[in-house]
């Protein structure tokens, strides 16, 4: 039998140990006390030895910091073990996956380089914003969805006559997905965002949603300027209740009021971020997928 022992980094406790469990492996917990100078001190209770070490830690907000103590206890634990895998539920810098604008540095490839620089053997992450961010790790690297589970808990909801949609093309196939396991039909509408101004606008001019609850599906809500335009755009077109179905619900600020203001009924996230809107667990995919 394959002996796991399961580091909780400081961002993803709770979730690390439902895996823990689900796996019947040891958990070991970290610390990580800020000096007031902004510097981390990170420890790890009890340092595993031989075994295979999943190190669970999203990198949301603090990013850098969050990326910090993941990087960290799987450099002290190496000494310890050779197979260490990362398990980051949400993984921060996905977005800067390419060159946009001249001169912009291509993050997730330096993520990919540090994790490697460490010592990680296989990463494995949920509903990672792009394929090309996935490849650009250069890390032999799982990326599974958590689209089945969602559609689970929309299951059980009463819904009228419902649609589901994506605010921006890139989301198209994620919202077919969806659709498809719901049994229903899905649109996407054109969005364009200005690279400098990370302004929002939507470019579709009419969509038949009168009196049809939707649900807007995306992988992530940072801001919460997707949702909100899109929001905004539905009610216009008359639509009934708008829910959205999210895996990382980063919701920087205040975006949950303002999309709450915008019209939307309820919104339903994943655990790979902890958040009040986290309804859905990823324990058991991310489990299936080490086992
Ligand atoms: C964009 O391609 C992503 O799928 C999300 O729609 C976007 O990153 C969400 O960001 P925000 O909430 O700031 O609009």
């Amino acid at each position: 039998m394959v002996k796991f022992t399961v580091i909780g980094g400081n961002a993803s406790e709770d979730l690390a140990r439902k895996i823990a469990r689900r796996l019947k492996a040891v958990y070991v917990k970290t610390g990580n006390r800020v000096f007031p100078d902004g510097e981390s001190k990170i420890t790890i209770k009890k340092i595993p030895r031989n075994s295979i070490v999943l190190v669970v830690q999203s990198t949301y907000p603090p990013v850098d910091t969050n990326l910090l103590h993941l990087l960290s206890v799987i450099s002290k634990v190496r000494k310890y073990s050779s197979k260490i895998y990362a398990i980051i539920p949400y993984m921060g810098y996905a977005r800067q996956d390419r060159e946009f604008l001249e001169g912009e540095v291509v993050s997730i490839s330096v993520i990919g380089k540090l994790l490697r620089a460490v010592g990680t053997k296989k990463i494995i992450t949920v509903d990672i914003h792009s394929k090309t961010a996935l490849r650009e790790l250069k890390i032999p690297a799982e990326n599974i969805t958590a689209i089945s589970e969602l559609v689970k808990f929309f299951k059980k909801k009463k819904l009228k006559n419902p649609l589901i949609v994506s605010p921006d093309s890139g989301g198209e196939q994620r919202a077919n997905q969806f659709a498809n396991l719901m049994n229903i039909e899905s649109i996407a509408l054109k969005k364009h965002r200005n690279r400098k101004t990370g302004k929002i606008n939507i470019l579709t001019s009419k969509v038949n949603v009168k009196d049809r609850d939707v649900i807007l599906v995306d992988d992530m809500i940072s801001t919460g300027g997707s949702i909100i335009k899109s929001t905004q755009f539905l009610k216009k077109q008359k639509c009934k209740r708008v829910f959205v179905a999210c895996t990382h619900a980063l919701l920087v600020n205040n975006a949950e009021s303002r999309i709450k203001k915008a019209g939307v009924a309820e919104i339903i996230s994943t655990n790979t971020i902890p958040r009040n809107t986290s309804k859905v667990d990823v324990g058991k995919i991310i489990s299936d997928a080490i086992l």
